[in-house]
């Protein structure tokens, strides 16, 4: 399949998908929305693969959604259409996915990388909402993905100034993992993945749900939900000889990757 604004490749057990519009700093269009969606679901799809990386240029992640494109949009139609909802389904891919974010990642691109299950920033990332300087707000989730990060002092901060912060501020707030210098950018987001693929699918899948049902539930309906989890698991052949493997000092051979 042959794409426009993406470059798109497997290495290893990882999916690895670049965003690619250099000349308008990874601005995201409806081509990349939809391309986007066709790699994410060829990635589920393959068996082989047990985790993704998304990532853009060492200058830009991604600078937003395309200003260029929605310039001239009106409301009645982007109301009618729903204009960028089409992103939820870019968050709700089930295997993990992981942010490696070099340089700009602001408004949509900020929004994006929060789609991710983590982030992993070169020191030279910057992130930041700046919708606010072009009269609207973030529409991609950042008003909400970004407060649940970083809490609501921080995220009113970069919301209401639409100003950016760096990657060491970003980690220290809590809104990516690990930073590290750019030029390992890559190799560390792969590794973590290629960690996360070598390992049983259907615990993965189910850490991930869990995780993510932490922002959806109260803590007795989130507990309750994580225990059924855990408890389904012992259901599966990979929870016998990960344990097995443990008790019995090797390294586990699991069936579901
Ligand atoms: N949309 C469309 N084009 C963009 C873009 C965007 N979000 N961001 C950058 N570009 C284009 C520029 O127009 C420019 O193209 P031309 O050469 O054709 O003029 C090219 O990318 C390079 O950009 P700059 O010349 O501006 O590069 P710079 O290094 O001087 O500045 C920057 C970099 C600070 C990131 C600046 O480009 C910038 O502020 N970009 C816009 C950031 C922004 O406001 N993002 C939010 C978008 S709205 C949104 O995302 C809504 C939402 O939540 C859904």
């Amino acid at each position: 399949m042959a794409y426009k604004t993406l470059i798109v490749e497997t290495r290893g057990n990882v999916g690895l998908v670049t965003l690619n519009r250099p000349q308008a700093l990874n601005a995201l269009n409806s081509t990349v929305l939809k391309e986007l969606k066709e790699a994410y679901a060829a990635f589920h799809a393959d068996e082989a693969i047990g985790a993704i990386v998304l990532t853009g240029s060492e200058r830009a992640f991604a600078a937003g959604a395309d200003i260029k494109e929605m310039q001239s949009l009106q409301f009645a139609d982007i109301y009618k259409s729903d204009f960028i909802s089409g992103w939820d389904d870019v968050a709700k891919v089930r295997k993990p996915v992981i942010a490696a974010v070099s340089g700009f990642a602001l408004g949509g691109g900020c929004e994006l990388a929060m789609m991710c299950d983590f982030i992993i920033a070169s020191e030279t990332a910057k992130f930041g909402q700046p919708e606010i300087t072009l009269g609207v707000i973030p529409g991609m989730g950042g008003s909400q993905r970004l407060t649940r990060a970083v809490g609501k002092a921080k995220a009113m901060d970069l919301i209401l100034t639409g100003r950016m912060m760096d990657a060491a501020e970003a980690e220290r707030s809590g809104l990516v993992s690990r930073v590290v210098p750019p030029e390992r950018l890559i190799d560390e987001a792969l590794a973590a993945a290629e960690k996360i693929a070598s390992l049983s699918r259907p615990s993965v899948m189910m850490a991930k749900e869990a995780v993510n049902r932490a922002f959806e539930t109260t803590l007795e309906e989130g507990l309750r939900f994580e225990r059924r989890l855990f408890h389904s698991l012992f259901a599966t052949d990979d929870q016998k000889e990960g344990m097995a493997a443990f008790v019995e000092k090797r390294k586990p051979a699991f069936t579901h990757r």
